[in-house]
């Protein structure tokens, strides 16, 4: 089973700092795993929430905010005080940290909330960049998106996240198209994504954090799993 450490490893670290991937980035593990949100001044910014006020020292929304505004604020304070001073990163930041190391970086993009004009290409631009195009999945809710990277970079394997059933999973990403499925665990579970797992498709589950539950989507034939405790999953 592959091992993808959720917004970084969020089990120990502050999710989504440069600490929590530096962290997974020493882990003989598959991959990370990001969210991307766009500032006021068009940089691309890794957090999970539209709004800085959970994970930071902060109040308001990334996308009214520069990346120098939100600079001023501490992002690992509120996790533990021994990560007090962790700034908000770039995407570039985190794809610097896994330049040289084997692992899969997927990028949620967090366009689901509010339309981030132009995020798709800033994205693929950054990837490219970083010569990473053939070691990143770029996913998200939101749909549209996992279409517009399709279209725009064919060959970067994109893949379609989900929180609700759809009835017929393999035919609607064929029409997308997208090359993998995330769900949740629950949802890994039922009928509609066993029949995807029969007809090929390729499944990775959020978010996972037991050994009993590895180990019943190892015996579905899922292809990874996101986890907050990486460590933990390996030892199975
Ligand atoms: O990408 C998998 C998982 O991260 C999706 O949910 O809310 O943790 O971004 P969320
Ligand atoms: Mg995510």
């Amino acid at each position: 089973m592959k091992i993808y450490a959720h917004r970084g490893y969020s089990g120990r670290y502050p999710e989504n700092t440069l600490a929590a991937f530096k962290a997974a980035a020493r882990l003989p593990i598959h991959g990370v795993e990001l969210d991307v949100h766009v500032t006021a001044d068009q940089e691309l910014v890794v957090i999970h929430d539209e709004a800085i006020n959970r994970t930071s020292s902060g109040r308001g929304l990334v996308k009214d905010m520069t990346l120098q505004q939100l600079r001023a604020f501490d992002y690992g304070a509120w996790f533990h005080e021994d990560f007090a001073g962790e700034v908000i990163p770039t995407l570039a930041q985190v794809l610097d940290v896994f330049s040289g190391t084997p692992h899969q970086v997927n990028i949620e993009l967090k366009s689901d909330v509010f339309v981030y004009a132009g995020l798709e290409q800033l994205v693929l631009r950054e990837v490219e960049a970083h010569k990473m195009t053939e070691r990143v999945v770029i996913s998200s809710f939101d749909h549209e998106a996992v279409q517009r990277v399709g279209m725009l970079a064919p060959h970067v394997e994109n893949a379609a996240l989900f929180s609700t059933i759809v009835l017929d999973v393999a035919e609607y990403v064929k029409s997308i198209p997208a090359k993998a499925i995330h769900v949740s665990y629950h949802y890994a579970l039922r009928k509609p994504v066993r029949e995807a797992i029969n007809a090929g498709c390729v499944i990775r589950v959020y978010t996972v954090n037991t050994l009993q539950r590895l180990n019943i989507l190892r015996e579905i034939g899922v292809d990874a799993i996101f986890t907050d405790e990486p460590e933990k999953m390996l030892s199975e």
